[in-house]
């Protein structure tokens, strides 16, 4: 595990971006995960300055992470609105090979399945960006959630539900409480993976996963058992790391 800690949110999603952007270069028809949140916009607006200065990411295919359930796909706040506002249009991806979980699916487990089965057919996914929800979750893989769960149905936590809630301001509409999700075998399976996380709120959970036990009761640990993931910090999201972890590769 490599820690990489920038000053701020923009600097961090600057220097994640590069780090996918050489992914890029060496493999034109790379696969990449794609997180939605807040986390990752820095990285997706630096990564749409390089597309504007001439990166090609029209041969990419994405699959986002998460959906959430009873959502119609049009809602501005479905995560298939985000990726599509946020990611496809900005990187200039191909809408057809741009891919999100089927929440308003009346089958969940066969929409899950199929999930599963389009990341395979694809070949797996090259880089899988990450953030990291304050109770240690990645994807929507709540605590409790084991090693080898793949894409399938949950309840999002009620910290979850609270964190969320920033998006559905309209008190008439309530925050969603499922998601279809990539389990935590899903991302593992990922060749390489870039978690990006800032801000103080975020620096407890960012200890958990890098440097505390590995657990299910913190799913963002289970990481530390995969050989190539990188944390993208700002100063904040790193400030209860030890110097020690900081400075030298972790697990390397
Ligand atoms: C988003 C996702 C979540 C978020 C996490 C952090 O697709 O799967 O795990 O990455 O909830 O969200 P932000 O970045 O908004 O703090």
């Amino acid at each position: 595990m490599r820690i990489i800690v920038s000053p701020d949110p923009v600097a961090t999603g600057a220097s994640a971006a590069h780090a996918v952007a050489s992914a890029a270069d060496h493999r034109p028809d790379l696969v990449l995960g794609v997180a939605t949140g807040s986390s990752p916009q820095p990285l997706y607006r630096s990564l749409a300055i390089l597309v504007r200065a001439g990166l090609d990411l029209s041969s990419a295919t994405a699959f986002a992470l998460d959906e959430y359930a009873g959502l119609a796909p049009e809602h501005p706040q479905s995560y298939h609105s985000v990726i599509a506002r946020d990611v496809t249009a900005p990187l200039r991806l191909d809408p057809d090979s741009v891919h999100v979980p089927d929440g308003a699916a009346a089958d969940a487990d066969a929409a899950a399945e199929a999930y599963e089965r389009a990341i395979t057919r694809a070949g797996g996914v090259d880089l899988q960006i990450l953030g990291i929800g304050t109770n240690g979750h990645i994807g929507f893989n709540e605590p409790g959630s084991p090693a080898d769960s793949r894409t399938r149905i949950v309840d999002l936590t009620a910290r979850t539900i609270a964190d969320n809630s920033r998006f559905f301001p309209d008190p008439a509409e309530p925050v969603p409480t499922r998601a279809l999700t990539q389990g935590v075998g899903t991302i593992l399976a990922a060749r390489r993976i870039v978690l990006v996380a800032t801000g103080e709120h975020k620096a407890e959970a960012v200890a958990r996963a890098v440097a505390g036990p590995v657990t299910a009761a913190v799913p963002a640990s289970f990481l530390q058992r995969h050989p190539d993931v990188t944390f993208f910090l700002d100063e904040t999201a790193a400030s209860r790391l030890s110097p020690t972890v900081r400075v030298q590769p972790v697990n390397a």
